[in-house]
């Protein structure tokens, strides 16, 4: 596990998020950003490598429990156990909330996202078919089945 700092990102932490989002092709804009970073219902977590930006996880608290919306590492710094522990403080976050489950879901190609939250406990609760469009929307393929997965916060 490299050294880094995890922490709950405010309004003033928009423009380093804004830019590790863009290291992907599909990423969210900044009002939608800005949006999350201001609603109390929502927690926006993110890793620190010395003064970078090198991963973010956003959790909102449902009525009864919460869901994992984004989860991103930049391409460098992957496979150094950041996701993974980005992955447990959005489990202390939905513990705090009092949350019976921790939701997600997930793109049916996605392996490495999978692989991560099955090591981390979670397991498939069904599919929602055809859920998202095609990653290259110009490529002449299908949309994707949506992966449904939780676990105990
Ligand atoms: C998925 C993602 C967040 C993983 O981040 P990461 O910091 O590299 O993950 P970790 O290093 O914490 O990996 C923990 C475990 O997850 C699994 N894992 C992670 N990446 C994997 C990969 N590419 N292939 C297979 N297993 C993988 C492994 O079991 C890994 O443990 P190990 O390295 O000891 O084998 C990262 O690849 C990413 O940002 N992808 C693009 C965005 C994305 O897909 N987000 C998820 C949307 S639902």
């Amino acid at each position: 596990m490299i050294e880094a700092r995890l922490r709950q990102l405010s309004r003033a932490d928009l423009e380093p998020l804004l830019e590790l989002e863009r290291c992907q092709p599909r990423h969210w804009s900044r009002s939608q950003l800005e949006t999350l970073l201001q609603d109390p219902d929502c927690c926006v977590l993110g890793a620190e490598a010395g003064d970078r930006f090198v991963g973010h996880a956003v959790v909102v608290r449902l009525p009864f429990e919460a869901e994992l919306q984004a989860m991103l590492v930049a391409p460098d710094m992957r496979r150094r156990g950041l996701a993974a522990a980005l992955l447990e403080a959005v489990a202390e976050q939905s513990r705090d909330w009092g949350s019976e489950r921790l939701l997600l879901e997930v793109r049916a190609s996605n392996e490495a996202a999978i692989q991560l939250y099955r090591r981390a406990g979670f397991s498939e609760d069904g599919r929602r078919r055809g859920y998202y469009p095609p990653l290259d929307e110009a490529a002449d393929s299908n949309r994707e089945d949506a992966i449904l997965m939780s676990r105990l916060p």
